[in-house]
């Protein structure tokens, strides 16, 4: 199977990789708010289906995103809430004080530190993202780097015990939006302040970037999420996302067209789109 990591047919570009790895399935992102063309598209699934790929997955889709994918025959696969936090307002914790969790380089205590992540940290935050996430949402390393790098500016921040990270936030900001792109608690740590000390943080580092609001996914049944943005002030939009999927067929083969402009680099490191993550549930 050949790799891509996009496909670009005129000016419509589509980030593409493995789905966690799992080189049957091809994650499918188009830019925030440039749903490509229908032609675009159907040159798309033909390259992919050419490259070996048996499925596709898309990242999670607005409703206008969604119709050209629709329209190709997709299908709902899961269906996300999205919740906004507005930053110009007071960032008053209804939850109450978070922890005092002390702030950068820290003795090993007990006691949850805060600092920033670092690359050395990447093994131990994909295990905590391993024992936090079901199976399917799992981070590899791709996802974890895509994830930092989505945005023009990110911040990924750890809280370590001892010297143990037990778990950590991705956020990133792109122009007035923030996006929480990923948090996550070992379960042996969680209902200790620890999430909601990072979410604050998150919320705190936006703010002071200038954002105006952040932005967050769930899964609809992520009840524990759920309480936990709420409680801290972030409100249910009207409209969720929804993560589409659908099977690759021979006949996504027939009619191609001219050849699309595949860009046969290694999937996973195309830092050039903004994509605010919207695949992953955070
Ligand atoms: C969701 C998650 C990040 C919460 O981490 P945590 O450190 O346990 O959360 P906190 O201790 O800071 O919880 C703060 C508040 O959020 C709410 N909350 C957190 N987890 C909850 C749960 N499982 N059920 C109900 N409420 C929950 C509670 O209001 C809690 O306050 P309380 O403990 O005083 O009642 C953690 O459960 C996790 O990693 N889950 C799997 C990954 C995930 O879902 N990530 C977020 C995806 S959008």
């Amino acid at each position: 199977m050949s790799r891509l990591d996009t496909v670009q047919w005129g000016t419509d570009r589509l980030r593409v990789s493995p789905w966690r790895g799992d080189h049957g399935i091809a994650y499918v992102a188009p830019a925030p708010g440039e749903p490509p063309r229908p032609e675009a598209l159907a040159q798309c699934l033909r390259t992919l289906q050419q490259a070996g790929y048996s499925s596709v997955l898309t990242s999670a889709l607005n409703p206008i995103e969604q119709q050209p994918f629709l329209a190709q025959a997709f299908s709902v696969h899961e269906h996300l809430h999205l919740l906004r936090h507005d930053l110009e307002g007071d960032l008053a914790d209804p939850g109450g004080p978070a922890p005092a969790f002390a702030q950068g380089p820290a003795p090993a205590t007990s006691r949850p530190t805060m600092r920033r992540g670092r690359r050395r940290d990447r093994a131990a935050v994909l295990r905590v993202d391993h024992l936090a996430f079901d199976p399917f949402w799992r981070f590899d390393q791709s996802g974890l780097e895509d994830a930092r790098r989505a945005t023009p500016t990110s911040r990924f921040r750890v809280t370590v015990v001892g010297h143990a990270v037990v778990g950590y936030a991705v956020t990133g900001r792109a122009g007035p939006v923030s996006y929480l792109q990923r948090l996550a608690v070992d379960p042996e740590h969680q209902r200790h302040g620890i999430a909601r000390s990072l979410v604050l943080d998150a919320l705190r580092w936006a703010r002071r970037r200038g954002a105006m609001s952040m932005l967050v996914n769930t899964q609809e049944q992520n009840d524990g999420a759920l309480a936990l943005y709420r409680s801290l002030g972030f409100v249910l939009e009207a409209q969720g996302l929804d993560v589409l999927d659908r099977r690759l067929e021979r006949d996504d083969h027939a009619g191609a067209g001219d050849p699309p402009d595949a860009d046969p680099r290694r999937p996973g490191t195309d830092p050039g789109l903004v994509d605010p993550d919207r695949g992953r549930s955070a």
